[in-house]
């Protein structure tokens, strides 16, 4: 039987010259990959109170939408400075390539909500730990944090650990 791993592709030199990307479109457009991600995604959290789900920009939105409606809750994006027309919070952070805001709408998240962050990848943890910045600047917490690959070698698991998280991946 196919692994969710096995339904991810490797692009190599994109979007630069040296990096390995890792596509989850194909995992995505594969019905029982699809289904296999979010059931896992979801598996660790069984029974726990979850209030909210933070997808960030952009893989984060397809999973986290579909997340939330299993869920039955809200669905909240953390979004690259600039896309979000009401009024943001904002966090800079680095990338494995490159530098970058994100921003969440100042009332997205209640005092207290127990969120669940979910993206696609973890490479150096740089994007989830500004999201984790913007959701505890609005006084909810974050209770885990959900990804399908882990790139170990750039740490980001180790980061996220080291700020108290819980870290959840499907594969590396
Ligand atoms: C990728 C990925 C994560 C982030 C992980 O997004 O989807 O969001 O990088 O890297 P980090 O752990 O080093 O922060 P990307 O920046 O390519 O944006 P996109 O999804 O909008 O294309
Ligand atoms: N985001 C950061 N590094 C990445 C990689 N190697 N593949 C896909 N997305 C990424």
């Amino acid at each position: 039987m196919k692994t969710v791993k096995d339904y991810i592709r490797t692009i190599p030199d994109f979007p630069h010259e040296g990096i390995m990307f890792r596509d989850v479109t194909t995992l995505f457009s594969d019905p029982r990959g699809f289904r296999m991600a979010i059931d896992q995604l979801l598996h660790p959290y069984a029974g726990e109170r979850i209030d909210r789900v933070v997808g960030l920009e952009a893989r984060g939105f397809i999973l986290g939408g579909a997340i939330a409606h299993q869920l039955s809750v809200g669905f909240v994006p953390v979004r690259k400075k600039g896309k979000l027309p009401g009024k943001t919070i904002a966090q800079s952070y680095t990338l494995e390539y490159g530098e970058a805001t994100v921003e969440i709408h100042d009332d997205a998240l209640q005092p207290g909500e127990k969120v669940l962050i979910v993206d696609d990848l973890l490479a150096t943890g740089g994007t989830c730990e500004a999201g984790i910045k913007l959701v505890e600047k609005l006084g909810a917490e974050v209770v885990g944090c959900a990804f399908i690959v882990d790139l170990p070698e750039l740490g980001g698991r180790k980061l996220l650990e080291s700020l108290g998280m819980k870290v959840h991946m499907l594969c590396e």
